[in-house]
């Protein structure tokens, strides 16, 4: 059957879990990676480390982009982008970020908000090497957010960079990093029947975290 092409008949019930109290931790973080664990573990939840991240510039104005968290522990998650990005300048004027993890096939979303930092260098350089020889080159090649004339100009940065670095090591550009978003509110959503969902929300108070269960 074709599906119908009228978003307001498109209609799904979320029956896959629940997040009952028993058992919930006091801080956010094993539950966060027991998640991530679980969205990991099925072939059926494509990019499972992407995440919408959302930034506001000095004017206030919002933006909001995916990326792919490389680090996800209790310090926070870890992203990597062009230190000269809209993203990076909007961080620069306002160092605080939400974002949030979508696994829609699991019926489960979680956000995070809070204060975001530039990554020590040694981590970013320790992550760059891990990557592969082409995406080193492209983070090299590419002004990420520049206006370019064509995708011809931007393939010659990106030959140019070969050129230039033949065979030998590539090092992280200094104009590209990590970011860590480390968060003083998350909240865990999980889809239930007649949108009564269940939302628990853990926020850093000023003895520790805080976790209370939210309104769908
Ligand atoms: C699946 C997916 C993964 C992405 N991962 C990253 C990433 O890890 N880092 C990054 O800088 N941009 C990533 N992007 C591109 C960003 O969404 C965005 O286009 C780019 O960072 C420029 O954003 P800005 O102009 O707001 O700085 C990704 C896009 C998609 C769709």
């Amino acid at each position: 059957m074709a599906r119908m092409s009228d978003p307001a008949a498109l209609r799904v019930s979320y029956e896959h879990g629940r997040l009952d109290d028993d058992g919930l931790p006091d801080a956010w973080p094993p539950l966060l990676q027991a998640w991530f664990a679980t969205a990991a573990a099925d072939p059926a939840v494509r990019e499972p480390n992407a995440i919408q991240l959302a930034t506001v510039d000095a004017a206030g104005r919002p933006a909001v982009r995916t990326v792919l968290a490389k680090a996800i522990d209790a310090r926070g998650v870890v992203f990597y982008t062009n230190y000269d990005s809209a993203k990076a300048r909007e961080l620069a004027a306002r160092p605080l970020a939400s974002a949030v993890f979508a696994w829609l096939a699991h019926e489960r979303q979680v956000r995070l908000t809070g204060p975001v930092a530039k990554v020590e260098r040694a981590e970013t350089e320790a992550y760059f090497a891990s990557r592969p020889r082409g995406s080193q080159l492209g983070a090299w090649a590419s002004p990420q957010s520049s206006v370019v004339a064509s995708r011809a100009e931007l393939d010659a940065r990106y030959a140019d960079a070969a050129a230039r670095f033949g065979d030998r090591e590539i090092p992280a550009p200094p104009g590209w990093g990590g970011f860590r978003l480390s968060p003083d509110a998350v909240e865990f959503w999980q889809g239930r029947p007649s949108r009564l969902h269940d939302r628990v929300r853990f926020r850093l108070a000023d003895d520790g975290w805080v976790r209370e269960r939210l309104a769908p």
